[in-house]
Formats: C-alpha cells, structure tokens, sequence
C-alpha cells in the first residue's frame, strides 16, 4: 500500500483584546502593531490533514464543502512552507470543520490556521517547538499565531512568532460571545486593513499609539486588573474600528445591534456590573467579566433584541494533535 502521511488537530479561536490591525510594509505578513489575546475553550477548529503521493493537487474542505480559488491558495501556502521544510512533496487533502460560523468574524482564520499548521507539521513528520508552528500560522494569518497558545498570548510588531503570556488557569475570567447575524463578513480582514492602511487618515496615529496601550494592558493582565484591562479593550476596539469607518469608503462591521449591545455593557457598569466589550470585523459583541458574573451577563446578552446565541467561554487550551491521529510515521 502506498503511504499515507496523516494528524488531526485541534485549535481554539482567540479573541485581541488589544488588536492586530495592519501590517508592516514588508513581505512576510508581521504585524504593525502588537496584540494580545484569549484563547477560548468553547469555540475550535478540527483539522485533518493527509499527505498522499496519489493526489494531484492539493484540496480543502470545510465544514463539509469543497473550497476552491483563495481559500485554497492561502491553504496550499501553508501547505508549500511545509513541504519545503521536511521535503515531502505530496499533496495533501485539508479536511476542516468550526464548532461556530464560519467567517464572520469570530476569528475563524485564527484558529483555521493554527490547526492547519499543526496538523500539517505533524502529518509530514515534523515535530516543531510551539513558537516554530506558531510562526508559519503567523505568515499566513497573523492572529492564528496566537492560537499556537493556550490562555493569553501577545504577538509583537514585527515578530515571528506569538509569545504565550499565562495559562490562564489562575485568574477566573469569562468571555461571552453575543452573536447577532451568523453572515459570513462582506470584506475579509486581510482585505480591509491593507485598506484602511491606504486610506484612512486615522491609520498613522492607530500605528503610533497601539504599543503604549499594548503595554498598559500586558500589565493590567499582570496585575490581574480587569477594570484596566477591561479600558484598554475597548480602547483599541474604537480606535481600530475608527481606521475603518474612516477608510474611504468606510469599512463597516458594526451594526445597530452592535451598538444596542454596547450601550447596554455601559449602562450595566455603571450600574455596577464590571463587563467589557469588543467587536472584530464582525458585528458580533464579545464580553470580558469575571466569572461569578457571568451567568448574569449571559443571561440579559439573551434578551438583547437581535441576539441570535451567547456563547459562554473561559480561556482554552493550546492547539494539541489528537491522539493516535498520525499516520505514516514512526514517531
Ligand atoms: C480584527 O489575522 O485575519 O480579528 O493576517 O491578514 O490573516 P491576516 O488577518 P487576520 O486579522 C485579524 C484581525 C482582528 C483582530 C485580531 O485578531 O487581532
């Protein structure tokens, strides 16, 4: 029989609390600003990958569909930084599912790739330090090197690869998820930052000031001050989405129920319930409190009209391979 080279792995999306927007102008996809995230546990990725010397192209299906043209391009990419370094020439076939909606800004590239570069690396018989993985997800998709990480991660400007920060096991923080319209984005990511880049008139001063808040937030995470890290949140969450409605044309991801969601968390903190907000490019609303106010936010998220689910997550695990997934080689 011919030989198969196969591993399965698993990624769970991450959410920036400080956000990743914009890339240096260099090829090679590094960050011009730094970010910092949590990886979550209820959303994931599942991905096989299978090397087989029958194959006569490389292929990807996700959640059950074939897909062609640039998804496929920017799988085959990681495909290809893999092939040149353990000289496996086979394609491979990429079989893919989200336990959540695709594409809609719930940080699916992130923890897409992450899966990808994992499952991938373990299928051609590599076996590479989590920054090594963490760096090929990284040239494809920026946030997905953080999703190489369990807990909280940081990416730095310009960096490789993402840096775990902490495991997040000893501070009970929850992140709820309001989803408002499960649509796939009308503007992929990677798109509308090279945009708002070109013409946003805001772009230059988000650059300028993204690492001092970067900063204020690693060590309000430090400190394990949600209040502080909470501010700084939402602080890099207007400031991104002001590059993109003052892209022209604007870009768009927030919506009235967006707003809505928003202006109930504000009106609720001052009301004495410390929750924080942050959105992607996405209308969805994500919500950091503490654990022991977590149900309680879940459960008026719920009735927010327009709502469509709450997702309720702590901070996931590392990607990992799944056991007794590979095949084809010794180790
Ligand atoms: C708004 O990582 O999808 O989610 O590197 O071009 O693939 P590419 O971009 P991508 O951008 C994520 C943007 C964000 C913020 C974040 O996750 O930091």
């Amino acid at each position: 029989m011919t030989p198969r080279f196969s591993a399965t792995a698993v990624a769970h999306s991450n959410i920036a609390l400080i956000k990743y927007w914009g890339k240096l102008a260099i090829l090679g996809n590094y960050p011009a600003v730094p970010s910092l995230s949590l990886t979550l546990d209820a959303l994931y990725t599942r991905t096989q990958v299978t090397f087989d010397p029958l194959y006569a192209q490389d292929e990807f299906e996700l959640d059950g569909e074939r897909v062609l043209q640039r998804p496929l391009q920017r799988v085959s990419n990681v495909l290809d930084a893999i092939r040149s370094l353990s000289g496996l020439a086979h394609f491979a076939k990429v079989v893919s599912s989200n336990n959540f909606p695709t594409a809609s800004g719930l940080a699916s590239s992130a923890s897409g790739f992450a899966a990808l570069a994992l499952a991938a690396t373990h299928a051609a018989g590599l076996s590479l330090a989590p920054a090594a993985v963490s760096s090929i997800a990284r040239a494809c998709s920026a946030s997905s090197a953080r999703s190489i990480y369990g807990g909280w991660a940081s990416l730095e400007v310009g960096a490789d690869s993402a840096n775990a920060l902490d495991s997040g096991q000893n501070w009970d923080v929850t992140l709820i998820v309001a989803i408002t319209d499960p649509e796939p984005k009308a503007i992929g990511s990677t798109e509308a930052m090279v945009h708002c880049a070109d013409t946003s008139p805001f772009y230059p001063a988000w650059v300028e000031t993204a690492p001092a808040l970067f900063a204020r937030a690693r060590e309000a995470l430090h400190r394990r001050d949600l209040d502080t890290l909470g501010q700084c949140m939402e602080e890099s969450t207007w400031r991104m989405h002001a590059t993109m409605l003052t892209a022209v044309p604007a870009v768009v991801y927030i919506s009235p129920i967006t707003l809505a969601i928003i202006n109930e968390i504000r009106a609720r903190r001052s009301a004495s319930i410390p929750a924080y907000f942050t959105t992607d490019a996405g209308p969805h609303v994500k919500v950091l409190v503490l654990a022991k106010h977590a149900v309680a936010v879940r459960d008026w998220l719920t009735q927010v009209p327009g709502v469509t689910n709450v997702i309720v997550c702590k901070p996931g695990p590392a990607a990992y391979v799944e056991p007794h997934s590979a095949e084809g080689h010794s180790a």
